[in-house]
């Protein structure tokens, strides 16, 4: 089966890095959110993006164009997947949110469209058990920020045939990914280690073990990290770790992914990292400075 045209639903940070690298790869790309501002922002991040290659003259401005031009900014999820070949789902962290946006999308989009999701840690065979094609369900997860990072997980739900597979593995190969096949469990194979991860830096700020900045140096210094645990922890987005977390103590009836009172406080106040402006670091100067807990 040939892909020719895929749906990213969400144009937040993952879905328009999405966008990005499956338009750069030659595909038709329709990105889909729900409401005009998130289209434009997304929109304009891939224009960011494709600039710095620009600048650094890995791309030209002709390629530029035509990746912006082969991506449609849309609103209704109907018209996102009507003559879809793949979905790939790209859409915040709840659960029923994504059963219910599976059931429409099963309802609009071609019988023969395969149905990706890029959840970090939701059962695969859960969403894939609302539609009516379990057999071409399947998690295709990246890593933020796309453009850059070299993987994507592929993850088989209960139904998943190696077909689909298959199609999956090429499409990422397309957009310049490297692929582990996992089957599932929650987080998968990167997160089942990096949240817990950075949890346990939390936990030693949170007993005073040191200071935010020196655990980062201490991480990225000590074990060649490109980004400290604290740093990462505000680039994922404290939400979304917290979200994992919570979802692993349900999955796992196991205490040892519990999650930092500190954690679930700062999201509580609202820092959840780079995109709300303060984490572990505050984002309101020229440069991030570390917060003190
Ligand atoms: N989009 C496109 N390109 C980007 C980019 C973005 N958002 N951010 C950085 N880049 C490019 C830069 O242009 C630069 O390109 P060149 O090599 O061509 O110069 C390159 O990436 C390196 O960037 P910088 O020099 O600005 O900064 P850096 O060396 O510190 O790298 C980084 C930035 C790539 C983000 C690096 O710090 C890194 O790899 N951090 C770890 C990221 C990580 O662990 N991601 C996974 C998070 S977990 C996840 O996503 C899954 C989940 O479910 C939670």
């Amino acid at each position: 089966m040939e892909i020719k045209k895929i749906a990213v639903l969400g144009a937040g940070q993952m879905g328009n890095g999405i966008a990005h690298v499956c338009a750069q790869a030659g595909y038709e790309v329709s990105m889909r959110d729900i409401d005009q501002k998130f289209v434009d922002k997304g929109m304009a991040t891939i224009k960011k993006n494709l600039e710095r290659g620009l600048k650094k003259e890995r791309i030209t401005q002709e390629e530029l164009d035509t990746t912006l031009g082969r991506i449609t900014g849309v609103l209704d999820l109907k018209e996102a997947v009507k003559d879809a070949d793949l979905v790939i789902e790209a859409i915040p962290e709840i659960v029923n949110l994504k059963l219910d946006t599976w059931r429409e999308v099963d309802e609009s989009a071609p019988e023969h469209a395969i149905l990706a999701s890029n959840t970090s840690s939701i059962s695969i065979t859960q969403m894939a058990a609302v539609t009516k094609r379990p057999e071409k369900f399947i998690g295709m997860h990246f890593f933020n920020p796309v453009p850059v990072m070299g993987l994507v997980e592929i993850i088989k739900g209960q139904a998943t045939t190696d077909d689909t597979v298959k199609v999956i593995k090429e499409v990422s190969h397309k957009v310049g990914k490297k692929t582990v096949l996992v089957n599932e469990a929650p987080g998968f194979a990167v997160n089942r280690l990096l949240v817990p991860a950075i949890n346990e830096a939390i936990f030693a700020i949170q007993e005073g073990v040191a200071t935010v900045e020196d655990m980062d140096l201490a991480i990225k210094l000590g074990l060649n990290w490109p980004m400290g645990p604290l740093t990462l922890a505000d680039f994922v987005g404290l939400d979304t770790l917290l979200y994992i977390s919570d979802y692993f103590v349900d999955e796992f009836k196991d205490g040892k992914y519990r999650a930092p009172a500190l954690l679930r406080k700062m999201v509580r106040a609202g820092w959840v990292g780079r995109k709300s402006g303060m984490g572990f670091y505050d984002y309101s100067g020229e440069t991030p400075e570390p917060n003190r807990f």
